[in-house]
């Protein structure tokens, strides 16, 4: 066999051929070859937990496919619900599609009353906006009981629209709450990035009108991050989906995992960085007590992308045309002054440390007005369409239920000892 490894069990002297297939030697051929022997791998570095046609990564080369299409085209030509058509149903929508799509959308942007008077207003007066995302969005499964029905087609696609629908109002109301402001209803004569900044933004004028620009660049940014194959989130969704738990538990799982500073954290980090250097004499002096190990350049490496992140790139051009609206973040003097270090050093350029998604989002973020503890929740915004997209992919596939094995390092067997003989 061309496509196959041999490994000689030394136990036996048996000699075991084993096929490779799409690149991977697939558990169940292994374990009827070698049972009880495991592969030991904590953070999945080695392993790939699913097959899956939904979004192409090459960390060597730089490149991120959402179902064949370069994400420089789809950020340059699409918008964000078309990409999250794209990625639910693997084609990019024909003009009655993407109406229909639209209209779908723009008409479950509402949440029921008591998700809002009885739930998230119940929440203590500085709760962070994203933990009540989270608690919010596994809430909803208790309003839509017909979200256990996750075979039934007519069903799942209801709740497929109503999370990508709803969420942007969820995100925009815990940051009024948490600010003391009065929720905004949506507006449905907005499209989805400008209804969501309405939601946001609105005080007393009868209609908010975002600026173009910044409506633009959000759903650019929105585009970057709606999927990222099997990142922890997308991990997430997918393990909790596999019990078949509802729609609304799984994402909300999914958004618990963003939640945490190593995965939708990493923006706020860099802005905190950038506070910390405070200016463009301090630059140099940091990037030496990086490289003598005293912490780490927050925004720069990835676990998979070994050259320029490929929205990175994107983000940046996004930056200059918010700053051009907003005015220049102060910051970002400092951040390209890193940048241009880092690159021509030897320690980084030698570990491929290269700038990533988060190096320039959370400077656009903050001129665009909105609050650190928001940032973990624009990432959530657009990546509940990704999560969604794997949910059905998962489904579909007749996956078993997610269920690692362990390598025991515990105690032998030994007797329950009595309180007063221990
Ligand atoms: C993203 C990240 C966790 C990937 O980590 P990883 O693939 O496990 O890489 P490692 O932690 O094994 O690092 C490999 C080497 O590069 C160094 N390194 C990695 N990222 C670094 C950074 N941001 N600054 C300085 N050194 C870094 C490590 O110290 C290590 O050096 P060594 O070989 O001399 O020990 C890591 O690059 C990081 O912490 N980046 C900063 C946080 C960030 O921006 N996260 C957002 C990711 S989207």
């Amino acid at each position: 066999m061309a496509e196959s490894i041999t490994i000689t069990d030394n136990r036996t002297g048996q000699a075991i051929e084993i096929p490779i297939v799409n690149g991977g030697i697939a558990a169940t051929e292994w374990s009827k070859l070698l049972p009880g022997v495991w592969f030991y791998d904590p953070g999945f570095m080695s392993t790939a937990a699913c097959e899956s046609a939904v979004t192409y990564l090459d960390g060597d080369a730089g490149i991120l496919r959402y179902r064949g299409y370069p994400i420089e085209q789809l950020a340059e030509h699409s918008t964000y619900l078309e990409v999250a058509y794209l990625l639910l149903h693997g084609e990019l929508p024909s003009s009655a599609q993407f109406e229909a799509w639209t209209h779908e959308v723009t008409y479950h942007t509402f949440i029921h009353e008591n998700v809002r008077k009885r739930f998230l207003e119940g929440f203590h007066y500085d709760a962070h906006p994203m933990g009540m995302l989270v608690s919010a969005i596994a809430a909803l499964s208790t309003f839509y009981l017909d979200a256990k029905d996750i075979f039934d087609p007519t069903s799942r696609s209801k709740q497929v629209t109503r999370l990508i629908a709803k969420v942007p109002t969820l995100a925009a109301a815990a940051h009024r709450f948490s600010m003391g402001m009065p929720f905004v209803y949506p507006d449905n004569s907005l499209d989805f990035t400008s209804n969501f900044l309405s939601m946001m933004w609105k005080v007393a004028e009868p209609r908010f009108e975002a600026d173009p620009i910044l409506a633009h660049a959000l759903d650019v940014l929105f585009i970057l991050h709606a999927d990222h194959e099997q990142n922890c989130s997308t991990t997430a969704m997918r393990v909790v989906g596999s019990s078949h738990a509802d729609p609304y538990s799984a994402t909300a799982a999914a958004a618990a995992a963003l939640y945490g500073p190593r995965h939708g954290g990493a923006n706020e980090a860099v802005i905190r960085m950038l506070t910390e250097i405070g200016g463009y004499e301090n630059v140099e002096p940091f990037i030496e007590s990086v490289k003598a190990g005293k912490g780490r350049l927050q925004g720069f490496g990835h676990r998979v992308y070994k050259s320029y992140d490929p929205r990175a790139k994107i983000i940046k051009r996004t930056a200059d045309e918010v700053f051009s609206v907003t005015g220049k973040n102060p910051l970002l003097d400092i951040a390209l002054r890193l940048e241009e270090i880092a690159l021509s050093d030897e320690y980084f350029t030698s570990r491929r440390l290269y700038p990533n998604v988060d190096f320039y989002s959370g400077l656009i973020y903050q001129a665009m007005g909105f609050p650190m503890e928001m940032f973990p929740v624009l990432f959530a915004i657009p990546r509940t369409s990704g999560w969604l997209a794997h949910w059905q992919e998962m489904l579909d596939q007749d996956s078993k239920i997610a269920r690692p094995r362990q390598l025991y390092v515990g105690t032998e067997p030994r007797d329950y000892t009595p309180i007063d003989g221990r």
